[in-house]
């Protein structure tokens, strides 16, 4: 729609008047005349975004951890798809590479009658938990959960998954539990 909408534009300037031809200034200010008219009818400035701007990653964690600190960080080892490569998979962090908002999702499977309690933050500060509590339910279960968050992002800042109580008792490995992220 959008590119209709500025092939037809195009075309309009195209069909120059048979009088004076216009100047570069004029076509400029016509242009502005036709986009300020799109933008009026709810139209957005989409300028030239392609596949190369696609920031996405989807993580993985290969092994189980046992017994974490508080506030340590979980680090999802693997990588299906790192588009843009602001996930690192040594430190287990995402580093925004331009201002936005960015979707986050992650999830963890602990053995019963463990726990496993996490939180995302963002350069520090926590956004959202996961609450994997199996304390209480029978040995032989493995429950799983999952937690999402938008969260704003300056370049530079850095999103990453960290334990919030203290142990965390057992995470699985066999990639059962992942994190993933995307920028709108
Ligand atoms: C986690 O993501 C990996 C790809 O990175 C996929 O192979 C795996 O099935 C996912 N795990 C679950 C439990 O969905």
């Amino acid at each position: 729609m959008i590119k209709s909408v500025r092939f037809l534009l195009l075309s309009l300037l195209l069909l120059v008047p048979g009088t004076a031809p216009e100047t570069p200034q004029q076509v400029v200010t016509r242009y502005n005349n036709y986009k300020a008219i799109c933008n009026g009818l709810g139209y957005e400035n989409s300028g030239c975004k392609d596949a190369a701007d696609t920031i996405a990653f989807q993580s993985t964690l290969t092994k189980t951890l046992l017994n974490m600190k508080l506030h340590e960080t979980v680090v999802f080892d693997k990588v299906s798809l790192n588009e843009g490569n602001a996930y690192s998979t040594a430190t287990g962090k995402f580093t925004a590479p331009l201002d936005g908002i960015y979707s986050f999702t992650w999830t963890t499977l602990t053995e019963a009658p463990k726990f496993f309690l996490t939180e995302i933050v963002r350069n520090g500060q926590p956004i959202a938990y996961n609450h994997n509590d199996a304390r209480g339910i029978g040995s032989g279960g493995y429950p799983m959960s999952s937690s999402h968050a938008y969260i704003k992002m300056k370049k530079g800042d850095k999103v990453w998954i960290r334990v919030n109580r203290n142990p965390g008792q057992y995470i699985q490995g066999g990639n059962w539990c992942n994190f993933s992220g995307i920028k709108f």
